[in-house]
């Protein structure tokens, strides 16, 4: 589904430019859910750009679903940090508002339909006529989560959706985006700094090191769903897999790839 072969981007500063993202081969398939997991500045949310088709890489060849990315598609949804609804609107209407961006959308009566279901599939059933402030923040980033939703992408791309939450929301919503992701076949990447959520949400954790961000490493997770932050099941597994992490995440030689090549051909 998304495809990236030797991605490279380099930004242009005031104090010379800076290299983000270095050599990235990742292929994600259809239906996955991946982490994205590294350190603040290592070009996790640089690499969600690229996938969006909000940057075009400097190096390197970027594919959704076999095409070449070239802008913005409803096929691919971003989901932001912060809810970033517009206060004035109801809930209702927040869901609905890419449709009502697109005028080559004539009959908006089915999306109506699928926003109360989406609106249902998180809990939020009776609130479609209340205005963002009436919400929680947990509640706020459910309602701008149907309206990544509200178009059936093919991806969903999320950067760091739950790290505004505090920690007990935060379970709730990655239990749920578990189940809905069992409901729905869309493709997710998912940036996180968190270790426990991307254990908790993925079925491969992608490693960025940082300056240049590098792929460090892929961790497959095994682990049977559903899975949970706060329950004890799987305990052993997640402990195993979040070394592994934490070790990848932390350790500073650079990955055996790049090592044997320096012994063969020094640079
Ligand atoms: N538009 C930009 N112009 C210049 N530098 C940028 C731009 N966007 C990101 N960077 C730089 O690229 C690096 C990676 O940034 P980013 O992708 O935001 O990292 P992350 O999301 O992992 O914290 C950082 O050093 C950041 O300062
Ligand atoms: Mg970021």
């Amino acid at each position: 589904m998304i495809r990236l072969d030797g991605v490279g981007q380099v930004f242009d500063g005031r104090e010379g430019s800076i290299t983000a993202l270095e050599k990235i081969d990742l292929h994600v398939r259809a239906g996955e859910f991946v982490t994205l997991i590294g350190r603040s500045g290592c070009g996790k949310s640089t690499l969600l750009r690229l996938i969006a088709g909000l940057l075009s890489p400097t190096s390197g060849t970027v594919k959704v679903a076999g095409k070449p990315v070239t802008g913005p598609s409803p096929d691919v949804a971003f989901m932001f940090q912060r809810p970033a609804l517009l206060a004035w609107r109801s809930v209702l209407s927040n869901v609905l508002l890419p449709v009502e961006l697109d005028r080559t959308i004539r009959d908006r009566t089915a999306y109506k339909n699928r926003a109360h279901e989406l609106l249902e599939l998180v809990g939020l059933q009776g609130f479609e006529r209340r205005l963002p402030h009436e919400l929680s923040g947990g509640m706020q980033q459910r309602v701008s989560l149907c309206r990544s939703l509200i178009r059936d992408p093919q991806v969903m791309l999320m950067d760091e959706p739950f790290s505004a939450l505090d920690a007990l929301t935060r379970t709730e919503l990655s239990e749920e985006l578990q189940r809905i992701k069992m409901e729905l076949s869309t493709t997710i990447v998912f940036v996180t700094h968190s270790i426990d959520e991307a254990v908790v949400l993925a079925d491969r954790a992608v490693v960025l090191s940082p300056r240049p961000g590098r792929l460090r490493d892929v961790v497959e997770i095994d682990i049977p769903r559903p899975r949970s932050l706060g329950q004890n099941s799987h305990l052993a597994d997640v402990a195993r897999i979040s070394a592994r992490l934490h070790a990848l995440l932390s350790d500073k030689t650079p990955p055996v790839a790049e090592r044997l090549v320096d012994e063969v051909w020094p640079r």
